[in-house]
């Protein structure tokens, strides 16, 4: 009989991480790392070592710095992806190798090339080759749902005999519906033997709008293990959104009476952080983190509202993160702006940190009060930008009515300093231009967004861009209360991204490899 405690399994840093344009470094990649420690999730899914020198670095670096969770490395059944995955995850007291092979007919004909009977010879000598480094093993058939059920039976059977202590089902192409996932998790738990600690997992996928609703089917039916993302990012429409999920269960313990140990309150905290460092913005209206999710607008819900705050809304906004708590004002110095800095487990020193202090300056002359998600929107900037990165040092723009929109930029990196005048179809345009120019880099601008960070008028406005640069799509973040300054930031954070991930893709000996 299952437990009552949920897994946790977050896998924003790798299938999250496999989004179109998202493309994090190492910094920032321990630095979600760390938040979802906070967080209190029980697994992350760091990456997938072998795919990249970048990939293996960064799971490295987190099996080395990130206390807490269980830190899990991806890998396909060759021994070579095993082997890399445990060289990368070993560093951790806590440390788990994730394989999965396909057992779909359409992927192992088309996809694989290999036969059933290869694929369960294979299920097997790649578990055990993984338990050989550690008891903590986790089995997938890829692509479950469209499976033959009594096949992937019978490899699951392979692979717990072989030492898998978790079986994850993954709905990979988002296609199966809540009644009749929740019927597959049932009969797996009926079917396959295993020991009283093996684990039932579930890892939907969002091509239908069902990975939440698919996921809770399947905790109904014995699953205690979740795979999910914050925001639900990840491939084509995205992972199962863990802060949803969490909520569920927590505010629906009647219909699930199952609890997870992650502190609520991080919720919208991490949403932010993971928004701003991928450029995947949050909807307004998503639920539990959304700016909008505790908004009420209607006349009747309002004075409801008031009356009992109970009458329209079934979780605290407080419980979730979601307060815009005013951290500091114009005349606060810079002990008071680190130390609410430290208090929101932001780590910043040395030059970002005056960096930032400067910026944070800048703010409090144009704006009356600074929030939590201004200060994190502005460090976060500093943060990522990184020691090697290209910095805006001064933008002068200039058009009207008839005239041609101008813009001069001067930008900085170590001791070059680089001046470019360029022209535009608009401001922006010529700010982006000027960018290129002086840093080197032909880019194309395929997607602009402007929002704003907080509600009011004086509000920083917060700018993500996708370029395409050097063949590559990035994405870029900027924040200003000038939007115009904002998409120059912006759109040099891509350029930067671009440089950086030339750069590690140029040192990497498997550079190319697929993902799953
Ligand atoms: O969606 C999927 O099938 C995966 C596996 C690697 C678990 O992400
Ligand atoms: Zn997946």
């Amino acid at each position: 009989m299952a437990g009552d405690k949920l897994i946790i399994f977050d896998t924003t840093l790798r299938d999250g991480e496999q989004s179109p344009g998202i493309a994090l470094n190492v910094v920032e990649k321990i630095e979600i790392a760390d938040q979802l420690a906070r967080l209190g999730v029980d697994v992350i899914e760091a990456g997938f070592p072998i795919s990249s020198q970048g990939d293996f670095e960064a799971v490295e670096a987190i099996a080395k710095a990130v206390e807490g969770p269980t830190i899990c490395g991806l890998a396909r059944t060759n021994f070579a992806d095993i082997d890399r995955a445990w060289e990368a995850v070993r560093h951790n007291d806590r440390s788990r190798i994730h394989v999965f092979l396909a057992t779909s007919a359409i992927h192992m004909e088309r996809k694989l090339r290999m036969t059933p009977d290869q694929v369960k010879a294979e299920a097997g000598a790649a578990v055990a080759r993984a338990v050989g480094y550690t008891p903590d093993v986790e089995f997938s058939p890829e692509d479950a749902t469209r499976s033959d059920v009594d096949f992937m039976c019978e490899v699951l059977q392979i692979a717990v005999d072989a030492g898998a202590r978790t079986l994850n089902i993954p709905d990979t192409v988002g296609y199966t519906q809540p009644d009749e996932f929740g019927r597959l998790i049932a009969h797996i738990a009926e079917t396959v033997r295993g020991p009283d600690d093996l684990v039932i997992s579930v890892h939907c996928h969002n091509d239908l709008g069902l990975a939440v609703a698919n996921s809770l089917s399947g905790l109904t039916n014995g699953a205690r293990q979740v795979e999910c993302t914050i925001n639900g990012i990840g491939e084509r429409a995205g992972n199962a959104a863990m802060e949803e999920i969490v909520m569920a269960v927590r505010t629906r313990d009647d219909v699930y009476g199952i609890k997870t140990d992650v502190d609520t309150s991080q919720l919208a905290r991490t949403s932010r952080m993971v928004a701003r460092m991928t450029g995947y913005p949050v909807q307004y209206n998503k639920a539990v983190v959304g700016r909008n999710a505790f908004a009420h607008e209607a006349g009747i819900h309002q004075h409801g509202v008031l009356t009992d705050k109970r009458t329209y809304e079934i979780m605290d906004a407080e419980a979730v993160g979601q307060s815009s708590e005013i951290v500091l004002g114009k005349h606060s110095g810079r002990h008071a702006f680190s130390d609410a800095l430290e208090k929101m487990g932001l780590k910043v020193q040395g030059d970002t940190l005056n960096q930032a202090f400067i910026r944070f300056k800048e703010l409090a002359d144009r704006k009356v009060q600074i929030t939590e998600a201004d200060l994190e929107a502005i460090v976060s900037e500093e943060l990522g930008s990184g020691d090697d990165a290209w910095q805006l040092v001064d933008l002068v723009v200039a058009g009207g009515t008839g005239k041609t929109p101008t813009a001069q930029v001067e930008v900085r990196r170590n001791g070059d300093r680089r001046i470019a005048v360029e022209e535009g179809d608009g401001m922006i345009d010529a700010a982006c231009r000027a960018l290129s120019a002086a840093v080197g880099i032909e880019a194309r601008l395929v997607d602009f967004k402007v929002s704003s960070v907080t509600g009011e008028t004086d509000a920083l406005g917060d700018v993500t861009v996708q370029i395409d640069a050097d063949g590559r799509r990035v994405s870029g973040r900027g924040v200003s209360t000038d939007v115009v300054e904002a998409s120059a930031r912006a759109y040099l954070s891509g350029l930067n991204k671009a440089v950086r991930i030339s750069g590690i893709l140029e040192d990497s000996p498997t550079a190319g490899e697929t993902g799953p």
